[in-house]
């Protein structure tokens, strides 16, 4: 399979959606069914043993001893590009096809983006043992046909030693080094927030304004908060990318406001001085304003190094530049990384543009990205 090959199978995954239209494919969405027997006859074809484990991973052995996984996502954001997660896995078979000289374990993850429960990385956080167990993500398991008791044995096998992904770079930076490939040497902390703003519905014509209790106006101002310390904060990226209001109607005020929030930065003490900025924010603007506020955390995930020498040696090794980047987007590998070495290697984003549909690839990008791994495949030792 080459880099064109490669682009096929992605647009083939992409008809694969929850709306028509567009590439939505959250985790366990009727769609993932004939994604999961697509990709698993080119796992097979590939010569991997598959099974698909208890929270909804596809996953595939190549030979036998000590193995590197190589690895990334199949869900998408909803209205998505055809690559993000999509192209590490079909990489991944790529090589897995070459017949590599070192075990493999190739593993497509049902859940990155945590889109359906707000929860990100649901696939690979059962491979570390620290699977999501909400109630909701339960039934969600029960309902695609997998059984839950059984999340247990989807952990890590003894035998993995070791982890890569191939992932688009989703920005900009590539592109403008004139470059194909980039190193990963560290992946942004994160932390995601759901708050919930609670006020009084009443009736738009009549409340006078000094009279409201706006749950939604309270959010948008607290969203103003959120957007400032960002830009004031350097490195810090903070985004709300999620509002829904209650009851929902033209002429009348909002009694309920419920949003999201994502906040990042390479280094956690920024990340976590800026969160609790926001958080306070919050508090400080329901007060004045009346409002009840709530909030949960969804994730609070560090910063992590990788480990870039991996796939660096192999970079240049193929005959491509060599240039290391912190990843602001969070990938499968800070998760693997609690358990084993984990390496990344970007792929030029033409445009600088993901979770959007027009992400693309270049196909000879794609075959660099191929060339690197065979040479990671060929020097690779287990620790
Ligand atoms: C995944 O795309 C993320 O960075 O949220
Ligand atoms: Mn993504
Ligand atoms: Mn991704």
């Amino acid at each position: 399979m080459n880099g064109r090959e490669i682009i096929r199978r992605c647009g083939l995954l992409a008809q694969q959606t929850e709306e028509p239209g567009h590439i939505t494919r959250t985790y366990l969405s009727p769609p993932m069914h004939e994604v999961h027997r697509l990709v698993r006859s080119w796992m097979e074809d590939a010569g991997l043993i598959t099974h698909v484990d208890a929270v909804g991973n596809l996953r595939g052995v190549y030979g036998d001893g000590p193995r590197l996984m190589i690895a990334s996502h199949l869900d998408t954001v909803p209205q998505a590009g055809a690559f993000d997660g999509i192209l590490g896995v079909m990489i991944a078979i790529a090589l897995a096809e070459q017949r590599p000289p070192c075990a493999l374990e190739v593993a497509a993850f049902a859940d990155e983006e945590g889109v359906r429960f707000g929860v990100p990385f649901i696939g690979s956080r059962a491979l570390v043992g620290d699977p999501v167990m909400d109630e909701c993500v339960l039934a969600a398991i029960s309902h695609f046909g997998l059984d839950p008791a059984r999340i247990p044995e989807a952990i890590l096998d003894p035998e993995v030693k070791g982890y890569l992904e191939f992932h688009i770079e989703q920005g900009p930076v590539l592109e403008a080094l004139g470059a194909p490939l980039g190193v990963v040497e560290a992946i942004a902390g994160i932390s995601r927030w759901e708050l919930r703003f609670e006020g009084k519905a009443n009736h738009a014509g009549t409340t006078p304004m000094s009279m409201r209790r706006d749950a939604l106006a309270c959010a948008a101002e607290w969203i103003g908060l959120v957007e400032h310390v960002a830009q004031t904060t350097e490195g810090l990226v903070s985004t709300v990318g999620k509002i829904e209001a209650w009851p929902g109607a033209g002429n009348v005020i909002p009694g309920l406001a419920i949003a999201s929030l994502d906040v990042r930065h390479a280094l956690d003490e920024v990340r976590e001085r800026a969160l609790n900025v926001l958080l306070d924010g919050a508090e400080h603007i329901a007060r004045r304003r009346e409002v009840k506020l709530s909030g949960e955390s969804r994730l609070e995930q560090p910063a992590v190094a990788l480990d870039f020498e991996m796939v660096e040696e192999a970079v240049q090794a193929a005959g491509f530049p060599v240039h290391r980047m912190v990843s602001g987007a969070g990938h499968d590998a800070m998760i693997l990384a609690r358990k084993v070495p984990a390496a990344m290697l970007f792929v030029r984003s033409p445009g600088g543009i993901s979770h959007h549909p027009d992400e693309s690839v270049l196909a000879e990008d794609v075959d660099a990205a191929l060339a690197v791994g065979a040479q990671v495949l060929r020097e690779w030792r287990p620790e």
